[in-house]
């Protein structure tokens, strides 16, 4: 079965077709399909935005839409930069400012507990919403660890080790997004 993914995010589109491809989908990223929409994301919740992204792939060609927003939830911070994770430090999105926001931020707080979120809006054929949180618990580091991955890689903490210092396999195995995926599949394996 086809899906397009509705993201421009070439490292998002990374890790959905390292997951899903295995499982015998073929995804194809909305650029592939010569689709170069930029949505406004104006909702207020992860599922808004979500549902914002894929509805508007779906609407343009008819085919299985999925779309994945995400970001980072920190307790100390009430729950920012939340559904701004991608624009925190102001537009155009910059990750190195991003992350030196946050890390502004958290100085000198001690509670550095945070959540990755992740919800995936899948529209199927029929044009029917289908929604799949994953949520990843970890800390905010004090530094900035690693050079895989992206965002805010290097400053997600679980246990140990930063998301930048996961090989992709382990990062999956643990991340927000891969606990969404996996939801997705079981669903999509019915
Ligand atoms: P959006 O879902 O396109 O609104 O953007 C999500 C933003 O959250 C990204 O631009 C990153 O800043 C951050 N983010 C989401 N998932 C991850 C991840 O797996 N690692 C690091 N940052 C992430």
């Amino acid at each position: 079965m086809d899906i397009i993914l509705a993201t421009n995010n070439a490292h998002k589109v990374e890790e959905l077709k390292r997951m899903l491809e295995p499982l015998g989908y073929t995804l194809f990223a909305q650029k592939e399909k010569g689709i170069s929409l930029e949505v406004e994301e104006n909702g207020t919740t992860f599922e808004q935005n979500a549902y914002l992204k894929a509805k508007a792939i779906y609407d343009l060609t008819g085919c299985a839409a999925l779309a994945d927003d995400s970001g980072l939830c920190v307790d100390a911070l009430d729950g920012a930069p939340g559904v701004y994770s991608a624009r925190y430090a102001g537009e155009p999105c910059d990750d190195k400012k991003n992350n030196a926001k946050l890390l502004q931020a958290m100085e000198g707080v001690q509670d550095r507990a945070a959540q990755f979120v992740s919800v995936i809006c899948y529209i199927d054929e029929k044009g029917e919403a289908h929604y799949f949180r994953g949520e990843c618990p970890g800390t905010v580091g004090f530094e900035e660890k690693g050079n895989g991955g992206f965002g805010y890689d290097p400053l997600f903490m679980v246990g140990e080790k930063s998301y930048a210092e996961m090989t992709g396999a382990e990062k999956d195995a643990i991340s927000h997004r891969g606990r969404a995926i996996r939801l997705l599949a079981d669903y999509l394996k019915k």
